[in-house]
């Protein structure tokens, strides 16, 4: 079995219970920071949406009219039948066109281009190489206007505790998701620097959590 379908396999395993699980240790935050840039985004947007998870962020996507087409790209076939069951009337009653791709995102090529592509607690599972490889194809899928929305996990600085605290519920995640899922990844790549080394800017972000979940808009320069 190759890695990827490991991993596909590991997050089919955790799909029904993922949410429960999620809130369990971060209430609403990690549904929050999602959200969070949606009601300022306006008009009706081609969309990625990568590691779309259980589909919670599509609904609400679906829910601020801010789509005319999306399409939803997971490695895990159990991911996106959640998906599937939370979002298949919603989406037909706002006649938006949805598009649900079984692929590690490292492999999905579309032809054409996206106003909006977010990247929601997806790249923590990939490893820095790959995210080069992502973000420098996502330039090139990206309408001169777009915007990227990446949502992830964030070591503050200060306070002091509270970076001890992320550091250590991050490295347990990482081998909670390497014992279930082989992703792979052994520490959080720094995010920004991957972001500004391949010409984004960013235009806005939104701490949570303490400080340690984070929501950013990214443009091209
Ligand atoms: C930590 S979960 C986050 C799910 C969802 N975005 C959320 O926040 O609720 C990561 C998601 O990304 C998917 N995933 C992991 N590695 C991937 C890859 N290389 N390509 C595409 N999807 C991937 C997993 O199947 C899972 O649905």
């Amino acid at each position: 079995m190759s890695n990827e379908q490991d991993i596909g396999r590991g997050f089919s395993r955790l799909s029904t219970s993922y949410i429960m699980l999620s809130k369990l240790v971060f209430g609403n935050a990690l549904l929050d920071s999602q959200f969070y840039f949606l009601k300022q985004l306006k008009g009706r947007n081609r969309i990625l949406l990568a590691g779309i998870g259980t589909g919670h962020l599509l609904k609400e996507i679906i829910k601020q009219d801010i789509a005319s087409e999306i399409v939803c790209v997971d490695i895990s076939e159990g991911m996106l039948e959640q998906t599937q069951k939370l979002n298949s009337s919603c989406a037909f009653q706002k006649s938006i066109s949805l598009q649900y791709i079984c692929s590690p995102i490292q492999g999905f090529v579309d032809e054409k281009k996206f106003d909006l592509i977010f990247f929601p607690y997806l790249l923590d599972c990939i490893s820095a190489k790959d995210i080069i490889t992502i973000l420098a194809r996502t330039k090139r899928q990206l309408n001169p206007s777009g915007k990227i929305i990446f949502t992830d996990f964030y070591i503050p600085q200060q306070p002091f505790l509270v970076k001890i605290y992320a550091r250590l519920l991050v490295k347990i995640l990482l081998l909670f998701f390497n014992a279930i899922c082989k992703i792979g990844v052994k520490k959080l790549p720094d995010f920004d620097s991957l972001f500004s080394a391949q010409g984004f800017q960013l235009v806005a972000e939104k701490k949570f959590y303490r400080g340690i979940l984070v929501t950013q808009m990214y443009a091209l320069q």
